[in-house]
């Protein structure tokens, strides 16, 4: 199959859908529903046999398909915007509207916003956007939304003295839009990996997390995926029932919360407590992919801990290696 304009080309197997065949080739298109209904993967045919799966009917040429639900019956040529391959990020700025916003811990808000020009948005699980606030340096958060999803789900953390944070909270609170900038971030599931995954997150790093869990879950994946997410206090965990209900109902899934002193809150040994719940599994490094996400300090500590243990170096994903790279 091949996609115009970017030129970007994957295979399609006989009786898979187009849409999921970008994606395990690591393509993002804008979708939602892979049902044929949010028209989000629209495209017009422009070479080649196809089938809409939902009329049984071939789709004549210049016709529109949806990728979702056309088969090919032979080699396509299809034009499509705003796809995107792996490791292709180009950030654009969007307006997006406020559908709601509260609180679900005591210092977490849960941010719900739709994107107008949805239709012009691929990114890939894990990936993050920024806020762009007059007079105010760019705030970044990843989405902790699948890809497939219409809307973008975000989790900010804004206690009092977190002033940045804080400032978007009263602007997405006040303001019906606000611009954002993405996709950002080179540590994302493009594809289902091949390998074995273990996640790792600290505090609102769950956020990334839940978009790859998200993601996972609609692809046929099924290697074991195992979550660790720490906090400094049980209260912290601010979504604990979603990852036990994952634990529970998606069997390739474990869920390992770590909590760390709950007596003393100035703690500051909750990362090492983390990482080394991680080492305690007797995990075989060899041969899994880790995603890690949370302050610099947990990521190079755990990142030199892995390594030492037996894990390859390409096998460490963490948005910190980018924008906090050691020197
Ligand atoms: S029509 Fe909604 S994802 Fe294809």
């Amino acid at each position: 199959m091949t996609l115009r304009p970017s030129g970007l080309v994957f295979i399609a197997r006989a009786d898979e859908d187009l849409l999921s065949a970008a994606a395990r080739s690591g393509i993002a298109v804008p979708s939602a529903c892979r049902n044929g209904v949010c028209e989000l993967c629209e495209a017009t045919l422009l070479v080649g046999p196809a089938l809409n799966t939902r009329s049984q009917q071939t789709v004549s040429e210049t016709g529109r398909l949806v990728l979702c639900r056309t088969l090919a019956l032979g080699p396509l040529e299809l034009e499509i915007g705003s796809v995107m391959a792996a490791g292709e990020n180009t950030a654009r700025k969007f307006q997006a509207n406020v559908v709601d916003v509260r609180p679900i811990s005591h210092d977490v808000f849960r941010v719900e916003l739709q994107l107008p020009r949805r239709r012009e948005l691929s990114f890939h699980a894990g990936q993050y956007l920024s806020i762009i606030l007059p007079d105010t340096d760019p705030c970044y958060f990843s989405v902790a939304s699948s890809p497939l999803e219409q809307n973008l789900e975000l989790h900010i953390q804004a206690s009092p003295d977190w002033v940045s944070a804080q400032k978007v909270i009263d602007a997405i609170k006040s303001g019906s839009s606000i611009t954002l900038d993405m996709p950002h971030g080179g540590a994302c599931l493009a594809a289902a990996p091949v390998k074995p995954l273990v996640m790792v997150a600290a505090g609102t790093g769950f956020a990334q997390m839940k978009s790859m869990v998200d993601y996972l879950q609609t692809t046929d994946y099924r290697q074991p995926v195992k979550l660790f997410w720490g906090v400094r206090r049980h209260e912290d965990m601010y979504l604990r029932s979603l990852a036990q209900q994952w634990h529970e109902q998606w069997p390739p899934f474990t869920f390992l919360p770590v909590v760390g002193d709950n007596e003393d809150n100035d703690w500051s040994g909750h990362h090492d407590q983390l990482v080394r719940a991680v080492l305690a599994t007797g995990q075989d490094w060899s041969h899994v992919q880790v995603m890690a996400s949370g302050s610099p300090v947990m990521v190079y500590t755990l990142m030199d801990a892995l390594l030492a243990a037996g894990l390859p170096e390409d096998a460490f994903f963490s948005d910190v290696l980018e924008y906090a790279p050691r020197k």
